[in-house]
């Protein structure tokens, strides 16, 4: 298990408390073009973190395995009303304390490039059914419809060593299409309404900032509270997001 998985751990509350959750135009176009009926599938969610993608696939009836190694993100997950009927296993995801054949779904939100890119899809392949599906989705900032966000953007990538995001010229989407067979990829728009204090939670809770000594992280969420609080006098923020998909067997 590498232990950056356990990066989260530091910053598990702000993670719990500030990141978004997924728009329900994912859940239609992963239920689309995985052939899977999230209502009673059985979904192994790993990478689950606080469970933000495994109480969305609950609520949409499935049962879910949600794997993670992190003690803390997955004590978030444990203590959430919504995570009845879902298994927490602090595991790591490139070998998977799971039976062969017992899943519909394997599942990354956000977390496929925290693993190892061969063992992880051997291991999802391995608890599939036949028919089964494998999906990897990552809620992003699209930096390229707002000038503030692209400023913001920029502001990490001077401060932060490990920022990996779109304000550098070499940044992608994690290559988890290239690992399967058949792929189908959707790009799904939404817009994110936030108060500037949650964002700048939501902030705290990325690896980039947590690698931070915490007088730096401090000094960069003050520049950028400044920032955001001149553009958006009111204090809430319209935020382009767009959510990459990718599914395969
Ligand atoms: C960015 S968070 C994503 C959490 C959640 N899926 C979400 O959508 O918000 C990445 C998660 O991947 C987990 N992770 C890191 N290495 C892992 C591994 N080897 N196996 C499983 N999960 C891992 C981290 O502990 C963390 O909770």
């Amino acid at each position: 298990m590498r232990e950056l998985g356990k990066v989260f751990d530091r910053v598990a509350d702000a993670y719990d408390a500030a990141r978004p959750t997924y728009p329900d135009e994912l859940f239609q176009a992963l239920s689309e073009v995985s052939g899977v009926d999230l209502d009673g599938a059985t979904a192994v969610d790993v990478g689950a973190g606080t469970g933000i993608l495994t109480r969305a696939l609950r609520a949409r009836g499935s049962r879910v395995v949600a794997v993670d190694p992190g003690a803390e993100m997955l004590a978030r997950l444990r203590s959430r009303a919504g995570s009845g009927g879902t298994a927490a296993v602090l595991a790591d995801g490139n070998a998977l304390p799971l039976a062969g054949g017992v899943a519909d779904l394997v599942t990354y939100a956000q977390s496929w490039h925290w693993l190892d890119p061969v063992a992880s899809i051997a291991e999802a392949r391995r608890v599939l059914r036949p028919g089964g599906a494998i999906a990897g989705c990552w809620n992003l900032a699209h930096a390229a419809q707002a000038g503030w966000l692209a400023a913001y953007e920029e502001r990490l990538a001077r401060s932060c060593p490990t920022y990996w995001g779109p304000a550098l010229e070499e940044w992608s989407v994690p290559p988890i299409a290239a690992a399967f067979e058949v792929v189908a990829e959707r790009w799904i728009p939404w817009t994110r309404l936030v108060r500037v204090e949650d964002f700048l939670l939501d902030l705290r809770s990325h690896s980039y900032m947590a690698a931070l000594s915490a007088g730096a992280a401090d000094e960069l969420v003050e520049r950028q509270r400044a920032e955001l609080t001149r553009e958006f006098p009111g204090g809430v923020l319209s935020v382009p997001m767009r959510v990459y998909l990718a599914v395969g067997r």
